[in-house]
């Protein structure tokens, strides 16, 4: 079941992101963290309220989704380097309580395989997710299968076309592969928090909430989850 709150902004769509979150945070938990733009207000807001009110995430465990095959985790758009400048090193998680997919090594899919290992042995509490302007979730382009597991995929020409803007604007030096947790992985999670913002994501947003379930649009599959909540700015939502 998908509840939707609409919301007004990005601002406002990170304050609630954080209100849903916030139940999380506790001794335990097992959190199922995304890059990109969309999330950063919401980690913006952990940072600030760990500092300001000394909520602790010594015990608590994240799994990330996906990362770029072949950039060193000290590239600054590597996902790894992601997380830890706009999260992990601004909270008190221990570092090796939190998970990042390698892109690097010579057995991609064997690390995949022993990701979803870990998973299996550390179920997600709540995974936050983004989507594509084609509808992806985490790197699962549009046709991935749904019952897919942690796997090597190539990216979407749109996608890098979305990502450029983080590699100079030139669309060369976009990775074009990553590694990714499957659609199969992200329905484990036991909720899902879904944010959208900006008009880019409006049609995305229609075909998750109103299409048919389809591989033609991998967020689609959330319509079967028992406990995902969107939440959608109104340009987002202006498909509705
Ligand atoms: P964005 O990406 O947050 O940078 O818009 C979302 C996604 O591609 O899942």
């Amino acid at each position: 079941m998908i509840r939707i709150i609409k919301v007004k902004d990005y601002e406002e769509a990170s304050d609630k992101a954080f209100e849903v979150m916030k139940e999380f945070i506790a001794p335990g938990k097992v959190l199922g963290l995304a890059t990109g733009s969309t999330p950063l207000g919401l980690y913006a807001r952990m940072v600030k309220d760990h500092k300001e009110n000394g909520t602790s995430y010594k015990d608590i465990r994240s799994f990330n989704l996906d990362e770029y095959v072949g950039l060193e985790i000290t590239h600054p758009e590597s996902y790894y380097a992601f997380m830890h400048r706009n999260l992990f090193d601004q909270i008190d998680i221990p570092e090796e309580n939190t998970h990042v997919p390698s892109g690097l090594g010579d057995d991609l899919e064997g690390q995949a395989k022993k990701y979803d290992e870990m998973i299996d042995a550390s179920p997600v509490d709540i995974q936050l997710l983004g989507i594509g302007s084609d509808g992806h979730i985490a790197f699962n382009e549009p046709g991935t299968p749904f019952d897919s597991g942690t796997h090597v995929t190539d990216l979407a020409e749109s996608t890098i076309r979305d990502n450029c803007r983080f590699f100079d604007n030139d669309m060369s030096k976009v990775p074009t592969q990553a590694v990714t947790q499957g659609i199969g992985t992200i329905m484990k999670a036991k909720n899902i928090l879904l944010i959208a913002t900006g008009a880019n994501k409006a049609q995305a947003v229609k075909d998750m909430i109103s299409g048919p379930i389809d591989v033609s649009c991998p967020a689609s599959i959330l319509q079967k989850h028992d406990n995902v909540t969107v939440i959608v700015d109104e340009a987002a939502a202006s498909l509705l």
